[in-house]
């Protein structure tokens, strides 16, 4: 069973026989095991999984009512790669976000969220004993995905001091004959870093050379911060062959129940993703295509409403970065953190001497009432980390805090590590 579980942690056990042993390996992500496990327990705030305190706008939400009245195919099956006019919609924001030429018809599909995407499109390349290179930590669904896929995680640790930056040498020291493919979560979760354009283009030369696919999971990609600017995989045309980038509706536009996302990959590619699609989910709800349709014609890259409310977003989660910053460096003796730079969460190092990852986070939910994420759940380098995500309101995020400070003076922990210093 997983070790990384944090139902196991809490003493649930799994009757595993007769289950297929790639089902049997994998487990919920500590990210969904969390809010599971609160819900048990009233009077909770969440800085755990990572869902926006926004609910979807109202633009969106009324261009689904209005499609409701007129489109009477709008409850069935739409084609099974996606509807075609939000695959053109799909192929101009690419064109107007990343600098690409994306041809509608054969180089995307319409995925049920960017994790339907991930998930094909490991299945369709990764055999078993296959090599998939992670830095550590990662999104812990990545690991899930490539257990299932019957595939091998290797991790690469990133380098924490310096704002989790990647380690390009470490993964050519960690490539194999057995090595398959690489997959970048860029902006990153958790660790909410960004990373440079020298490092990545760097990567993905390797990565050509040695005939590697390289799967992008870019669901971040509209959110970051100091005015710094995300740079894309899909804008190096060398990779284009090996690249498998995945997209989600879920973050930009609040819509994380609406399970819509795509692929962008090579004609070839999406060809052979679409089988899996086909098999485990035909196609993506076209109710909530219509939604992503309609957030996609009201954003231009200027001024339309979706470029507006994407702003506000961004503005509001800076500033609540800001927030839970400042809330940090009050716990000084607790934890240690590289601001992040993107996506909304901070991937804080542990400093109680002997408290685990999901120790800390038990106790927060079951003692002060926090729910976050244990970092163990994030892969190796994980361990001795906890993740908070700052989607929640600046209200929930000060009482969270207000919380955790009064459960810190409770407690008598002797300070175990210096704190990283902060570049
Ligand atoms: C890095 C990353 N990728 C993918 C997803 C899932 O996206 P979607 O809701 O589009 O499936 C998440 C959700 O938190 C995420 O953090």
């Amino acid at each position: 069973m997983n070790e990384r579980s944090v139902y196991r942690m809490v003493g649930r056990v799994e009757n595993t026989e007769g289950i297929a042993g790639r089902v049997a390996r994998i487990s919920v992500s500590a990210i969904k095991q969390m809010p599971v496990l609160a819900s048990k327990v009233p009077g909770c705030i969440s800085l755990g999984q990572g869902i926006p305190s926004f609910a979807t706008p109202s633009f969106i939400t009324e261009g689904v009512i209005e499609a409701l009245r007129s489109e009477d195919w709008i409850g069935k099956y739409s084609l099974q790669p996606g509807l075609p006019q939000l695959k053109e919609a799909v192929a101009k924001r690419l064109g107007e976000t990343k600098g690409i030429v994306v041809d509608p018809e054969t180089e995307l599909f319409i995925s049920c969220g960017a994790m339907e995407a991930l998930a094909a499109g490991l299945a369709t390349v990764i055999e078993r004993g296959d090599e998939v290179l992670l830095p550590s930590p990662t999104y812990s669904s990545h690991i899930e995905q490539i257990l299932f896929a019957e595939g091998i995680p290797v991790f690469v640790p990133l380098v924490e001091e310096e704002g989790w930056r990647l380690d390009v040498p470490g993964f050519k020291k960690a490539m194999t004959p057995k090595t398959k493919a690489i997959l970048i979560c860029h902006p990153m979760n958790p660790t909410g870093a960004l990373f440079s354009p020298e490092d990545l283009r760097a990567l993905a030369e390797i990565a050509v050379e040695r005939n590697l696919f390289v799967i992008a999971d870019e669901a971040y990609d509209f959110l970051v911060y100091d005015g710094l600017s995300h740079f894309s995989l899909t804008s190096i045309s060398e990779l284009k062959k090996n690249l498998i980038a995945c997209y989600s509706f879920s973050k930009a536009y609040c819509m994380t129940g609406w399970r819509v996302g795509y692929m962008y990959a090579s004609g070839r590619l999406i060809e052979q993703v679409l089988k899996v699609h086909d098999a485990f989910a035909i196609c993506a709800p076209t109710i909530s295509q219509y939604a992503a349709l309609t957030a996609l014609k009201k954003t231009n890259g200027r001024d339309g409403e979706g470029d507006r409310f994407m702003r506000r977003l961004v503005e509001a989660l800076d500033a609540r970065r800001n927030i839970i910053c400042e809330h940090l460096d009050r716990l000084t003796d607790l934890f240690a953190y590289q601001k992040p730079e993107g996506a909304y969460y901070v991937f804080p190092r542990i400093l109680m001497h002997g408290v685990g990852s999901v120790d800390l986070a038990l106790k927060l939910l079951y003692d002060a009432k926090v729910i976050s994420v244990p970092g163990n759940g994030f892969g190796p380098t994980g361990e001795g980390h906890i993740r908070f995500s700052f989607g929640a309101t600046e209200k929930e995020i000060h009482e969270a805090f207000e919380r955790i400070e009064l459960w810190a003076k409770r407690q008598a922990f002797p300070k175990s590590r210096r704190p990283l210093k902060m570049d």
